[in-house]
């Protein structure tokens, strides 16, 4: 719930504003006719914006809603997403720009042109292809940041199939529900990845999640291979018959492949994301809808230039993010992009920004968690790179607080670069809020207007359109084209998540407010869903992990304010009094459960603070009370705790949190 509390706080009114400078204008993708063009004539604008696209049979209908919530956009029109990113390039003679430079994080490099782009995503599909994987297919793709992770999308979209990335930094355990869910044919993975001069393992990761597990009984069925790319060099153990070297099926492949056009309606991949309750839900996108929003938003929301512009999106494939805005948006405008497998502060903190240098970035797209890092490292260390190559900056993930934005603009940004700060969600497949770069004088801290084809409101528990100044929920009230088409497998959850809490709205889960211009601000979830660095995790995922755990008799995680982070993970444990967690030192308990919830989930949702308690606060009904859970763990006063089963138990939890007990991580 926003509740007046949070109303409040964030009503401060920001009176900076930077309007764009004549010359940004003058260049600019995006014009300010474009909101009435779409306002006039929403589907007449988003028929021009799929008429980018290269269709091998064009569409003549633009939306069916028929079958409300789910939508089909230019549906009968084939198409295929690797022909539009790659192949049509060549066709067109951009065969010789540079796709991507690639840095590895030991420093190695390799420069991709579109031409060699097609060489190898035809070598890969080929190479599917004889591994059995044919249109429809589910592969999962559990790879560090390299160019074959890109590859392997394409691949997987050139024949049809359908990819299901899974983030490298996931447990075997939550890499097999991901797989058992999209009942995966086929794994793609490597050897391992780099980390800070370390070697990350993947391949035994995959092994142990096909294998029988105490979680799973059984082998995991579907997968009938195992794709390595062999990346670090590490020892690997082989399962013959079921694994198979790229090196071995890839490399000798023949580099020509003739793309399988497929209607614009089949599903381009699967992404699957924490919501409020259970496992995972496989958000899937479809082929048209989807590569019409990625590749119309990062044109006008990018200022994308392809002949000149060096754009450097700093997110992970593995992430909606990386999906829309390094692989299938950029590529289809014929970006030249940085792909970066690293981390920033390896082997310095100045990395990011020598590769701007090197590269002569022009646009960078980041997250707020990343920016207030680097304020925390401090400014003598970009000011010590050349970064004046830069021309847009951009930003997502979770809100960005001013501070960091003005420090984004000044610092990196050199007080010249406009910054667009893009809400939007795996859910909704390309940017639905954000400045136009040209067009918009932009705010520090506001996402501030749906973009051109887009419609939002903030609305209150009755679905009324709430006034200036005022908080409620952020919903989006017409369909758009690169919108979810649902949860794999799985309509009802479809529609109970995201259309049940107002009929005939989409319901995105982010409280938000309206300013006296009626610009947007986001004010994070109001539902249990944690924003940590700019991902999202789920309290009651964390909590059944923590609770599997043989100590652990009950667990309540919240997430709370977090300087850098945004929000961090807090649990709050019940011990049980048999256990021998009994007779252990608070932070050994602790890294226990951390490495629970590593192994269960993966270790970017392993709790910062772990605080153990005697009880968790209750209602009657038996519902833990978050709500004041967050106030403890953010240390302000607790909130009303009349409705709680024991009055008391919020005391003592105050009081060990007040006084030190709290294990921080
Ligand atoms: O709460 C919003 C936050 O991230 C959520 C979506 O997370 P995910 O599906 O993982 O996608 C992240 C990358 C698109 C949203 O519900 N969020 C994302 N961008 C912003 C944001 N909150 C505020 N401002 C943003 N710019």
């Amino acid at each position: 719930m926003v509740n007046d509390a949070q109303t409040l706080e964030n009503l401060h009114t920001e009176t900076r504003s930077f309007p764009p400078s004549p010359e940004f204008a003058e260049q600019a993708n995006a014009r300010a006719e474009m909101y009435t063009q779409a306002a006039a004539d929403r589907l007449g604008f988003w028929r021009e914006q799929a008429e980018h696209l290269h269709w091998d049979t064009p569409f003549t209908e633009v939306l069916d809603w028929s079958d409300a919530p789910v939508a089909r956009w230019f549906g009968d029109g084939t198409l295929n997403a690797c022909d539009n990113a790659v192949d049509r390039h060549v066709r067109e003679g951009r065969g010789d720009r540079v796709a991507f430079y690639f840095e590895g994080e030991p420093g190695d490099s390799r420069t991709l042109t579109y031409s060699d782009m097609q060489r190898e995503v035809s070598k890969a599909a080929n190479a599917l292809e004889s591994l059995g994987v044919t249109k429809g297919d589910r592969v999962a793709i559990y790879l560090p940041q390299i160019p074959e992770a890109v590859v392997s999308m394409l691949a997987c979209a050139r024949i049809g199939a359908i990819h299901s990335v899974v983030f490298g930094g996931f447990s075997s355990d939550s890499l097999r529900q991901r797989i058992d869910d999209a009942q995966a044919k086929l794994v793609i993975t490597a050897d391992g990845g780099n980390r800070r001069g370390a070697h990350l393992a993947l391949k035994p990761l995959v092994d142990a999640a096909l294998a029988p597990s105490e979680a799973n009984p059984t082998e995991a069925e579907s997968v009938e291979h195992v794709l390595t790319v062999q990346r670090t060099g590490q020892d690997t153990e082989w399962t013959e018959g079921r694994d198979v070297w790229w090196h071995d099926v890839v490399e000798p492949a023949s580099d020509e492949h003739t793309p399988v056009m497929v209607e614009a309606e089949h599903p381009l991949f699967i992404l699957y994301t924490s919501g409020t309750t259970g496992t995972p839900k496989g958000l899937f996108h479809t082929t048209g809808g989807y590569l019409t929003g990625a590749s119309y938003t990062h044109r006008v929301v990018f200022d994308l230039k392809p002949e000149t512009d060096v754009y450097w999106c700093s997110a992970d494939v593995g992430w909606i993010t990386g999906h829309s805005y390094i692989v299938y948006g950029p590529m289809i405008n014929g970006a030249t992009q940085v792909l970066y497998e690293g981390v920033p502060n390896a082997p310095h903190e100045g990395r990011w920004w020598e590769i701007i240098e090197k590269y002569k970035v022009s646009i960078f797209y980041t997250a707020p968690t990343a920016i207030r890092t680097f304020m925390k490292w401090g400014e003598a260390i970009p000011n010590k790179f050349d970064l004046s190559s830069l021309r847009l900056l951009g930003s997502v993930g979770e809100p960005i607080n001013p501070e960091a934005w003005m420090w984004y603009r000044r610092v990196i940004g050199g007080d010249r670069c406009p910054i667009v700060d893009t809400w939007w969600q795996t859910e909704t497949g390309s940017i639905m809020i954000s400045p136009l770069p040209g067009v918009t004088a932009a705010k520090p801290g506001s996402a501030q207007v749906a973009l051109p084809g887009i419609s939002a409101a903030v609305v209150d528990d009755d679905a009324n359109e709430v006034g200036p100044g005022r908080g409620g929920y952020l919903v989006l009230d017409q369909p758009w084209p690169s919108m979810l088409r649902g949860v794999w497998g799985d309509r009802e959850r479809y529609e109970d998540t995201y259309w049940s809490r107002f009929k005939g709205l989409y319901f995105a889960g982010d409280g938000a407010k309206r300013d006296a211009d009626g610009d947007i601000w986001l004010m994070g979830r109001v539902d249990d869903v944690m924003n940590v660095s700019g991902h999202r995790l789920s309290t009651t995922e964390i909590e059944s992990a923590l609770v599997s755990h043989p100590w652990v008799a009950e667990a309540a995680v919240v997430g709370a304010k977090d300087e850098t982070t945004g929000q961090a993970v807090v649990a709050f444990v019940v011990i049980r009094d048999d256990s021998e967690a009994a007779n252990l030192e608070h932070h050994e308990v602790a890294v226990a459960l951390r490495e629970k919830v590593k192994s269960e989930i993966g270790a970017l949702a392993k709790p910062r603070t772990v605080l153990l308690v005697s009880e968790v606060p209750k209602t009657r009904s038996g519902k833990i009370m978050r709500r004041l859970l967050r106030d403890v763990a953010e240390h302000r006063e607790v909130g009303d705790v009349s409705t709680l089963a024991n009055a008391t138990v919020m005391n003592a939890i105050r009081d060990n949190m007040e006084s030190g007990k709290a294990d921080d991580d």
